[in-house]
C-alpha cells in the first residue's frame, strides 16, 4: 500500500487583531486570559468567508508543495463554520483556487477535525484511489461567538492546509487512532440553527447560534482522553515517547496542554504552541502549526512527530508521522 507524506504545507489568517484588553467590557482581563488559556491576541475575519482563508492556506500549501492546484484529486476540508449549511465548504475551495480536477467534500469533527481529515486523506491514499490530496482545516469562530459573553475569549479564526501525496517508501503517516463519543454533545455544542432546533427570531435573541461551552468538561475529558491515546497509537507504531522529536496537538488552551505532556512524560520543549498569537482556530489549529514548524524547523529522515486533538462530539485522537 502507497504511504501518505507530507509535500507542502500553507497557512492564512486573517489581518484583523483582537488583543485580550478587547474583553474586559465583558468581565474578562488579559492576565487571566494569559494565564489560563496562554493567549494574547486573536486574528478575527473582516468580511472574509471560511472559504476564503482556507482558499489562501490551500495556495500557500501548493507553491510549497510545487504543484499545480490541477494536480489535486481530492480537497478533505474540516470546519465547523462552512460558509453555507449547503453545498460544501471545500467545494467553494475547489472553485476559488481552480483545482478543477479534484473531488471535494467537508468532514465535521470541529477541533479534531483536521486530523480527522489527515486520516481520510490517507485513506484514500493508501487505497491507491488518489494521489495528491488537500486537506485543510479551517474556521471562522468568530461567526458563532457571542461577543457579550465571557467565554468570547477562547477563539480566533484562522486556517492551514497540507498537501499530501503517495510514496513507496518507508515514510509518512504511520498510524491513526481516532475516537468519538456522541455522550458529551452537551459540553460543546451550537444549540440552534440545525433542524433540531431550527432559528427562530427567539433563538436568535437567546444567542443559541452562538456556541456553548462547559470549560471543566472540555478540560477533564481532553486530559483524561488524550494521553491514553497518544500511548496507544505510539504503542501501535512499536514506539515510545521518548522516540518523538516534536508534539503537534490542537490549541484549545496552555493549561490543557501542559497536563497531556505531563501525562505522557512529553518534555515540554517538544510541544509547539501557537495559541498565544491566534488563540484555539479550532479545524485550524494542527494545519497552521504544522505550517510554522515545517517551515522553521529541520527534520531528520527517521525523525517522528506525534499529532493530537480533542474536540466537541466528543471527537480525539491522535497520530504519528515519521519523517
Ligand atoms: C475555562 C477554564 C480555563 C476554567 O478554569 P477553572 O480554573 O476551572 O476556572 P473556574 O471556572 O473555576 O473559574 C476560576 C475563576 O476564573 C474566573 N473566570 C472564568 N472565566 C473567565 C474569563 N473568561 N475571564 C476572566 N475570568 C474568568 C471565574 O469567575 C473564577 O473566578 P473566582 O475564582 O474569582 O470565582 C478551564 O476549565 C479550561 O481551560 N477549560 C478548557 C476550555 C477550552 O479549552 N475550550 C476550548 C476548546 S473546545
Amino acid at each position: 500500500m502507497p504511504n501518505a507524506i507530507i509535500l507542502g504545507t500553507g497557512s492564512c489568517v486573517p489581518e484583523k487583531v483582537l488583543p485580550n484588553q478587547y474583553f474586559e467590557k465583558v468581565g474578562s482581563n488579559d492576565a487571566w486570559i494569559q494565564e489560563r488559556l496562554g493567549i494574547k491576541e486573536r486574528r478575527v475575519v473582516d468580511g472574509q468567508t471560511t472559504s476564503d482563508i482556507a482558499a489562501g492556506a490551500a495556495e500557500n500549501a501548493l507553491a510549497s508543495a510545487g504543484i499545480t492546484a490541477e494536480e489535486i484529486d481530492l480537497i478533505v476540508l474540516a470546519t465547523a463554520t462552512p460558509d453555507r449549511p449547503a453545498p460544501a465548504t471545500a467545494c467553494a475551495v475547489q472553485e476559488k483556487i481552480g483545482a478543477r480536477n479534484a473531488v471535494a467534500f467537508d468532514i465535521s469533527a470541529v477541533c479534531s477535525g483536521a486530523l480527522f481529515a489527515l486520516s481520510t486523506g490517507c485513506q484514500y491514499i493508501a487505497s491507491g484511489m488518489f494521489r495528491n490530496v488537500m486537506v485543510i482545516g479551517a474556521d471562522t469562530f468568530s461567526n458563532i461567538t457571542d461577543w457579550e459573553r465571557r467565554d468570547s475569549v477562547f477563539f480566533g479564526d484562522g486556517a492551514g492546509a497540507i498537501v499530501l501525496t503517495a510514496t513507496e517508501e518507508n515514510r509518512g503517516f504511520l498510524q491513526f487512532e481516532l475516537h468519538s463519543d456522541g455522550g458529551g454533545k452537551e459540553g460543546f455544542t451550537v444549540p440552534a440553527g440545525g433542524c433540531e432546533t431550527p432559528t427562530t427570531p427567539e433563538t436568535l435573541a437567546q444567542g443559541l447560534h452562538c456556541f456553548q461551552m462547559d470549560g471543566k468538561a472540555v478540560f477533564d475529558t481532553a486530559t483524561s482522553m488524550v494521553p491514553p491515546t497518544i500511548e496507544s497509537v505510539l504503542q501501535k507504531c512499536g514506539l515510545t515517547i521518548a522516540d518523538i522529536q516534536c508534539m503537534l496537538p490542537h490549541q484549545p488552551s496552555i493549561r490543557i496542554l501542559q497536563e497531556i505532556a505531563k501525562r505522557v512524560n512529553l518534555p515540554w520543549e517538544k510541544v509547539r504552541t501557537n495559541m498565544d498569537r491566534y488563540a484555539n482556530t479550532s479545524g485550524g489549529t494542527i494545519p497552521i502549526v504544522l505550517d510554522e514548524t515545517w517551515r522553521s524547523e529541520s527534520f531528520n529522515p527517521g525523525d517522528h512527530i506525534l499529532f493530537a486533538a480533542v474536540g466537541a462530539g466528543w471527537t480525539w485522537g491522535a497520530a504519528v508521522y515519521k519523517c
